[in-house]
């Protein structure tokens, strides 16, 4: 199929350069295991999991038939004043895999939906508790919690929030970014350890100037993934637990990158042994076939939320998507657990995870204009010196190579990330590695 064969002039392309696209076209026709076809039939592995979505890889048969078996059993129904039983069953096993007491489980469709959710629950819930004052939500810098307006308000990517600064949310602020690229530009799966304490600014100066009791939630991403795989330091995570719990703050880990065994465990909370107060998720839940995403909430939210005084006929919580725990989404998202499980694929990309971060760091540090490299689980990021000028130009063009030379990687600010499905292979490890340092060395 030639370009000409394909009607491109419809489709305004998400996170995409649109103006440039069709001069040199990525459009995917076919895939399968840990390889994409293109329309021109070119094979290219896929070395960012569809952007960490397919873990189990492309084309899993038990996926695609319990997908088939669903439509042909409940194709849909309402999910307001009834569910059905697919998704009570994804919420029990979504829900045994958590952490602590996560037992509660509110479906949507998304990240962005799991963020806004999760946003929305704790203004409901410190409400329910007579503490509705509670209004500050605090993200943290290059944090991403989606698109739509509470988890781009709360997100602190510059590029997303530029056009929206008017609109987006109102009380909202931000801890400093975790990344300190002097003393720690290389990490190997370990924790940096830092000497100064980051998050001293949050207790020192952002809870005091809006008041611990004024604030909601705190927001992270245990391992800040769309910025570019930025590994927080030493004790971090437990410490925000401790400094949470001090004041009475709910604590939501967005763990749509995170979660279901990118770091080898079920989830990013697992690995650093914490538990959140709230956990959303989508991507590699269905293995990216369908969509579906969620927020698991801890036992006293759901319970405090019951217990506000209001009849027994009212509603509790005014929150929902038509496609809130969708038959076949939630098929899908059966399947693809049980599928993981069987095929042992957590602690599988825990062990390639080291795989892909020795070869990482053996094959692109010394490379010209590389300037850090950090892996953890199974994904990692090589940092290049920015061109003056033009921010992103490096990465962009070297994701372009390689996608020229049938590797297909993402370029993240300053970054290329992989994170490849969790059944890859040394040898694809090989490939996506050695490819990526063909090109950055093609890009001096
Ligand atoms: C941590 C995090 N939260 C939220 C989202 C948004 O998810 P979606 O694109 O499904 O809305 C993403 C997407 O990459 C993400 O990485």
């Amino acid at each position: 199929m030639s370009p000409a064969q394909i009607p491109m002039d419809n489709q305004w392309l998400p996170f995409t350069p649109n103006r440039t696209f069709k001069q040199d076209p990525r459009v995917f026709v076919g895939a399968e295991g840990m390889h994409f076809t293109t329309h021109d039939g070119k094979k290219v592995i896929d070395g960012i999991s569809s952007l960490w979505c397919v873990g189990a890889g492309h084309n899993r048969r038990p996926i695609n038939e319990a997908i088939k078996k669903q439509l042909d059993t409940l194709d849909y129904a309402t999910a307001f004043q009834a569910s059905n039983d697919k998704a009570f069953k994804a919420a029990q096993m979504i829900a045994d895999m958590a952490p602590g007491d996560l037992n509660k489980v509110l479906f949507c469709n998304s990240g962005s939906e799991a963020a806004d959710t999760a946003l929305k629950v704790a203004l409901a819930y410190h409400r329910a508790r007579g503490e509705g004052h509670r209004t500050v939500f605090i993200g943290r810098e290059k944090g991403y919690h989606g698109v739509n307006f509470g988890g781009m308000s709360v997100g602190g990517l510059p590029a997303n929030r530029k056009a929206f600064g008017a609109q987006l949310l109102p009380r909202v602020d931000h801890m400093r970014f975790i990344h300190d690229p002097v003393n720690h530009a290389y990490i190997h799966h370990e924790e940096p350890v830092w000497v100064e304490d980051p998050l001293l600014e949050l207790e020192n100066r952002i809870l005091v100037l809006h008041d611990p009791s004024n604030v909601a939630a705190v927001i992270v991403e245990p391992i800040a993934g769309s910025a570019g795989w930025y590994i927080p330091p030493k004790g971090y995570v437990k410490r925000l637990r401790e400094i949470c719990d001090k004041h009475g703050i709910l604590l939501i880990f967005d763990e749509v990158i995170t979660g279901f065994g990118r770091l080898g465990v079920n989830f990013g909370a697992d690995h650093y042994g914490v538990v959140p107060d709230m956990l959303n998720f989508a991507k590699a839940v269905t293995n990216g076939v369908i969509p579906l995403g969620g927020v698991i909430c801890r036992d006293f939210i759901y319970d405090a939320m019951m217990n506000a005084n209001s009849p027994q006929h009212a509603i509790e919580f005014f929150h929902g998507y038509t496609y809130s725990g969708h038959p076949v989404a939630c098929a899908a998202a059966i399947a693809t657990l049980d599928l993981m499980k069987e095929e042992n694929l957590f602690a599988r990309a825990g062990q390639q995870g080291k795989v892909l971060g020795d070869a990482m760091h053996s094959a692109l540090k010394g490379l010209p204009n590389v300037i850090g490299i950090r892996t953890l689980g199974l994904a990692g990021a090589v940092e290049l010196a920015s061109i003056p000028g033009t921010p992103g130009k490096r990465a962009y063009d070297i994701f372009m190579d390689c996608f020229h030379h049938g590797v297909w990687v993402r370029p993240a600010g300053e970054n290329i990330v992989i994170c490849p499905p969790y059944i890859v292979e040394d040898a694809h490890i090989d490939q996506i590695v050695q490819t990526v340092a063909d090109s950055i060395r093609r890009h001096t």
